[in-house]
């Protein structure tokens, strides 16, 4: 069994030390410890009451993941909770440390429940796709009532010790040597004859939001908005509209076991648990150990304050590191830091930082003009145009600058890092940062490893990218890297299927309707049809070279047609509206390209465009495995979740597939090779482990 329970007596009281290192989960060695604690307490007549806490930094982060799926050991957990509270001495939680869960869930059973100031509590079972199913959805809204009690559930974000006070979660915040306190709180709770005090049989706060239909009404909605697919919230509610309505506990209890029941069994449950561990799992590199040392950061540079740079900066300025930027001249930079003024500003003005905040991160900021700036910086990073000869010159500049040491890299979106890396006599200080747009918004950061990057530099990125408040994955270095890479076959197929008979429109409703925020061709017209167009034009490319798969988009700009930036692209978009309309006149234009082409257009299936889209993705993440660019399935996943919008409920690209079946979708690529030829030929790997019945997970 795993864990256990320490007991000793302190005059009148029980003391139950809860030890399963590192954060004392609720494993069987735990709760068999609880149980018998419990009972030799009980059992002890000068015992008045009985005191938990944890060993460490947590008092207990929730129930033991690691048993999920498998028949647990010992006591379960209900049984624990039902000793706790049926117990005739008082119980007190003293919240020392982290409370999760199950593990928040354990306070709830407690007569009463102290906290450390810095002690989060929180229920975030919604962000697994489960729900708080040790009586959470019970307790909670008959302790804080159904409102705060949906919040706080529905958020799954933990809350510090002084909040949960305010919310009455916890009766007291302890400050000072909290095991001391609580044990004499605890002593004064006996002294002053403090009653039981068992939630369960105390309906009143949740029974008085009886027939507020406006509370459970605004729950959905706020879900709907926030949590778009989600199958637990909806569980949840209805779990908080039981205890409402049902003085029986037990009534409102067996509602939490079935509909606790029922998140179990959704894929969505196994998708998210997947992408908690992947979280994890991607900074792990196997040829990189957790020892290596990493250098301080303490000051950045950045080089280039446009979409991309000022994004960057923002990151710095946001994790408190001081950084400096730098354009080509004046005019480039007073209008870049005023783009990064007024996107605080923005958050100001809507509630989301204050006027002081905007200030001390403006503060942190300098701008420059001159490579000198740069001599002391820990980090430097280059966001100038995607041209190669441009970028080279920057790192000819940052080898001339930058002190031995300093970290030199690149945000390019797919050139070659290390022929940037070459230009410098320090090529193992040259790593790729690539951030996603809008930089200060987007999670994902693909961390480009260079041929001599060095183990020191890859691991001092990945932890800076954490403290950037991303989540780092790592890449080789191979055109696109791992997410554009893939994207290019996803834009293809959509390109190819439109010319065959389907719309943009339809397209893009069949991705949305599959939870992606946006089809390919809304995405199209957000990053702007122009950027392609003129960059064929510039490379002198003649009209009959361009891919057919772009030949739309090309004849939308000769019309001036360039995407949101002017209100017409593949939609019309009124003024001010990012939400385009569809347009007759480009359903024409993609016939009429159809035909030019020799083309013959047919009725396209639904099916048919979400499978070759995501078949496309699917393929070339094999592919990616394959050659070594992203070292696990699941990194693939955390890139194409955090960095393209991929629904997060289904686990991702190459988990989803996994799901799905690899020798069905395998079978439907080679039907799909017949048909249109050899960008389907099936991945070597994709074949491997379709025929031997495995799982990209499995590799
Ligand atoms: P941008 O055109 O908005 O900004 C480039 C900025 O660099 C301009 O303000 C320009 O004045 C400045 N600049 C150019 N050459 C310079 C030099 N020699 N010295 C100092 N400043 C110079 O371009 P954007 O979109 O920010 O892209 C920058 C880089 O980020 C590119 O490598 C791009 O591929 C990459 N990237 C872009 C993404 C996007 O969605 N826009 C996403 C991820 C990466």
């Amino acid at each position: 069994m795993k864990g256990t329970v320490h007991y000793s007596t302190d005059g009148e009281l029980a003391v139950l030390r809860i030890d399963n290192p590192p954060v004392n989960p609720l494993s069987s060695g735990v709760r068999q410890g609880l149980s018998d604690g419990l009972e030799k307490a009980l059992a002890d007549d000068s015992v008045k009451a009985i005191v938990m806490y944890g060993e460490g930094r947590a008092f207990i982060a929730g129930a033991d993941i690691s048993e999920f799926g498998g028949k647990p050991e010992g006591p379960s957990l209900h049984a624990c909770l039902q000793m706790m509270e049926q117990s005739p001495k008082i119980v007190v939680a003293a919240i020392n440390g982290t409370a999760f869960g199950g593990g928040l869930e354990v306070a709830l059973c407690a007569d009463y429940r102290v906290a450390a100031p810095s002690a989060p509590v929180g229920l975030p079972e919604v962000k697994l796709g489960l729900l708080p199913g040790a009586g959470g959805t019970q307790r909670l809204p008959r302790l804080i009532g159904a409102e705060k009690a949906l919040a706080f559930i529905l958020s799954g974000d933990p809350i510090p010790g002084p909040k949960a006070k305010e919310l009455g979660i916890v009766d007291d915040v302890i400050e000072g040597d909290f095991i001391k306190g609580a044990l004499d709180w605890a002593r004064q709770q006996v002294a002053k004859g403090a009653p039981k005090r068992r939630i369960r049989d105390d309906s009143g706060k949740a029974a008085a939001d009886r027939g507020n239909d406006e509370i459970f009404a605004e729950a959905r909605r706020s879900a709907a908005q926030k949590m778009r697919g989600r199958f637990a919230p909806e569980m949840i509610i209805q779990c908080v509209e039981a205890a409402v309505n049902h003085d029986d506990f037990d009534a409102g209890m067996k509602v939490e076991a079935d509909n606790f029941r029922k998140c179990l069994e959704h894929p969505q449950r196994e998708a998210l648990i997947h992408m908690f561990f992947a979280e994890r799992e991607v900074a792990k590199i196997p040829d990189v150990p957790k020892d290596t040392p990493v250098k301080p950061i303490a000051s950045a540079g950045v080089v280039g304050c446009g979409t991309m740079g000022g994004g960057i900066t923002m990151c710095f300025a946001n994790a408190g590191i001081p950084v400096t930027v730098l354009e080509m001249d004046d005019k480039a930079l007073e209008r870049g830091l005023g783009v990064i003024r007024k996107n605080y500003q923005r958050m100001v003005d809507r509630g989301r930082l204050s006027a002081d905040a905007l200030e001390k991160r403006m503060g942190l900021i300098s701008g420059s003009l001159d490579y000198a700036d740069f001599g002391a910086a820990d980090v430097v990073v280059e966001a100038v145009y995607e041209n190669l000869d441009v970028k080279k010159e920057v790192f000819k500049k940052f080898e001339a600058v930058c002190k031995p040491g300093a970290i030199l890299a690149s945000n390019t979106s797919g050139l070659d890092l290390d022929a940037m890396a070459n230009v410098t006599t320090r090529p193992e200080d040259v790593i790729g940062m690539h951030f996603f747009s809008p930089a200060n918004i987007m999670r994902l950061l693909e961390v480009v490893r260079g041929e001599k990057t060095s183990k020191s530099t890859i691991a001092t990125v990945m932890q800076l990218g954490k403290k950037l408040g991303k989540v780092a994955v790592l890449s080789g270095n191979a055109p696109g890297f791992i997410g554009n890479r893939m994207l290019a076959g996803y834009t293809r197929q959509a390109g190819e299927i439109i010319l065959q008979g389907a719309t943009p429109y339809q397209v893009d409703k069949v991705i949305g309707a599959f939870g992606m925020p946006m089809g390919p061709f809304q995405m199209h017209d957000l990053v702007g049809l122009d950027l392609g167009w003129r960059a064929r034009k510039l490379s002198g490319m003649k009209p009959e070279d361009v891919p057919i798969t772009a030949r739309v988009a090309d004849k939308l700009c000769e019309l001036e047609r360039f995407g949101q930036k002017n209100g017409r692209g593949f939609y019309i978009y009124a003024e001010g509206s990012r939400a385009g309309q569809p347009d007759p006149e480009v359903v024409k234009l993609v016939e009429e390209t159809s035909a030019e082409l020799g083309i013959k257009r047919r009725e396209i299936s639904d099916e048919e465009v979400k499978k070759r889209c995501l078949y496309a993705l699917i393929n070339e993440g094999a592919r990616i495995l394959e050659d070594g660019i992203a070292i696990r399935s699941c990194d693939i996943d955390i890139v194409y979740i955090n960095g393209y919008g991929f629904p997060e409920v289904t686990g991702g690209p190459m988990f989803w597939a996994d799901q799905q079946g690899l020798s069905n979708i395998y079978q439907d690529i080679l039907k799909f090779r017949e048909e249109y030829g050899d960008f389907w030929q099936p991945a070597p790997l994709l074949e491997k482990l379709a025929k031997e019945g495995k799982t990209f997970a499995s590799l």
